[in-house]
């Protein structure tokens, strides 16, 4: 393969264009030219295919206060509660001006109204959806649209970022390679905003999609930057559950709108384990699944809307509805059959409250930053304010930032790539993926997780060179995030959140302490 190699230089750079990485993009074009660099098409990224809503106290029953509780008590203990307050605070203004910016939100009362709905462990309804289940497509388009109007934002979409260039201890940069023209290039500016989203592909079972492979985890780590909270994975309670369909998620809107979860003997549940049975917090909801599996051998179990009203049922969720006819099933005739799925990554990149992490240059924002907010468990919807209200914050510090530093530098740069065979790539992503659900997934223990370090470190031929392509830097990222994940996991001895050990069931002693890693 010809591979060619140049340098080039711009004032910023964003990787990722999910809701975090466009709205950084739009501040930080306020100061210079933005590069936004993405692996895949523009919208291909979590934000596309949030389907519940973006939580917002707006509501004319709700109150900032209120929504500042209901994450915190989600969080189970661990959230930043300063950081709680920025987002809860600043999320109406944030959230209106994207509806200024041509985001269309579904209303009520002929139009006039915010429609809101409900979602687990919410004590108001509060929840801002578009087009019933679109919610994350819907302000995608916004933020594209706002972004291509922008004449200082330019996109390299199909172009992987392989590691950050840092240079005395300061991000400087990105090494990208550039798929479809086959080209090396260093791309060099004053501050980069890394916005790559989750890493659900490292688990067999997840929602995300293909490209949620990590990345901006693994490259923030091999730069130097630190990571923290790491064993805090959220699996959503109800993914579609059809052998060879697609993991599909199903909306825990469709709980708050009334569908009820049982077994496969009919039997529900969820009030014999927690009084606010469907609507309990989700790492409650899927552990209760898992234990409601084994009770009854089966790999799944149902979500039932049946009861409710077709019509409303084919209004509210067209996607869902649509989706499952494809695959045979009516649901407002027939059960779903659902399983958990890895979801979201509470942890991250540790960043303070302007989306600055500890490598001066470098800032991060949404799911792959962890700015504290999510605690060990986060609220449903949380996530996209969370990108929209921190995207903003962090797209204003790195411009401040960028705007005291001296014109970026134009230096080539070499990557060090091997041969190995594109089979054995793929045999160990798969590996991978079943052993993380197996020993590090929704129930750990250390003797699961001690054997998932021990194999992944087997492995470590493939992380550490392999052909310079698509599938080697993901799977290069994909082991090195596993391994963090299962490490920060054997380190917590007890049980907080989304994370659950069976031989320490209980918080343990320290548990208020986070786990933070950095190279070396
Ligand atoms: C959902 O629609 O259930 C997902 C919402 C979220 O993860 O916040």
């Amino acid at each position: 393969m010809e591979i060619t190699s140049g340098t080039i230089s711009t004032d910023y750079i964003v990787i990722g264009s999910g809701v975090a990485g466009l709205r950084a993009a739009i501040e930080l074009s306020r100061a210079g030219k933005v590069l936004v660099i993405t692996k895949d098409r523009a919208t291909e990224s979590s934000t596309e295919y949030a389907q519940g809503g973006v939580a917002v106290a707006l509501s004319d029953e709700d109150e900032i206060g209120f929504h500042l509780k209901d994450t915190l008590a989600a969080g189970d203990g661990l959230c930043n509660e300063e950081n709680v307050r920025i987002l809860v605070t600043e999320g109406p203004e944030r959230i209106r001006e994207l509806i200024s910016w041509g985001a269309q939100f579904d209303r009520e009362g002929g139009g006039i109204k915010l429609a809101f709905t409900r979602e687990a462990a919410h004590s108001r309804r509060r929840i801002l959806h578009a087009n019933g289940d679109s919610t994350g497509r819907e302000i995608e388009r916004a933020l594209l649209a706002k972004v291509r109007a922008a004449a200082n934002i330019k996109k390299y979409d199909y172009s992987i970022t392989i590691d950050l260039i840092v240079n005395d201890g300061r991000a400087e940069g990105a090494l990208v390679w550039r798929e479809r023209e086959k080209k090396l290039t260093a791309i060099y500016a004053r501050a980069v905003v890394l916005a790559t989203g989750g890493l659900g592909q490292i688990f067999q079972r997840t929602t995300n999609p293909e490209v949620a492979t990590g990345d901006g985890f693994a490259i923030a780590y091999r730069a130097g930057a630190a990571l923290t909270d790491m064993e805090f994975v959220q699996f959503h309670p109800t993914s579609l559950y059809v052998p060879r369909a697609p993991q599909f998620l199903l909306s825990e809107a469709m709980r708050g709108e009334g569908a009820l979860l049982v077994n496969v003997r009919g039997e529900r549940f969820m009030p014999g384990y927690h009084p606010r049975a469907e609507l309990a917090p989700r790492d409650v909801v899927s552990r209760a699944i898992v234990s409601e599996m084994l009770k009854t051998r089966s790999e799944h179990v149902y979500l039932d809307l049946r009861h409710l009203d077709a019509g409303f049922v084919r209004n509210r969720f067209p996607r869902i509805y649509s989706t499952c006819l494809k695959f045979d099933i009516d649901i407002t005739e027939e059960m779903i059959p659902v399983s958990p799925a890895a979801h979201y990554m509470m942890g991250g990149v540790w960043t303070d409250r302007d989306g600055g992490t500890d490598m001066p240059g470098l800032y991060a924002a949404g799911e792959v930053a962890c700015t504290g907010v999510h605690g060990a468990n986060r609220l449903a919807s949380n996530s996209l304010l969370e990108g929209i209200v921190f995207g903003a914050r962090a797209g204003i510090a790195a411009a401040a930032y960028g705007l005291r530093r001296p014109a970026p530098r134009k230096e080539a740069i070499a990557c060090k790539a091997a041969d190995a065979p594109k089979d054995d790539l793929l045999k160990v992503r798969s590996q991978l993926r079943r052993l993380m659900w197996g020993d590090v997934g929704i129930i750990r223990s250390g003797e699961s997780l001690g054997r998932a370090i021990d194999t992944i470190d087997g492995w470590r031929e493939f992380r550490d060179s392999g052909p310079l392509s698509r599938p080697w830097l993901e799977i290069r990222n994909m082991l090195t995030v596993g391994e963090l994940i299962s490490k920060a996991a054997l380190a917590r001895k007890g049980s907080v959140g989304a994370h659950y050990r069976t031989d320490y069931k209980t918080r343990g002693r320290g548990w208020e302490r986070h786990i933070r890693f950095k190279r070396d």
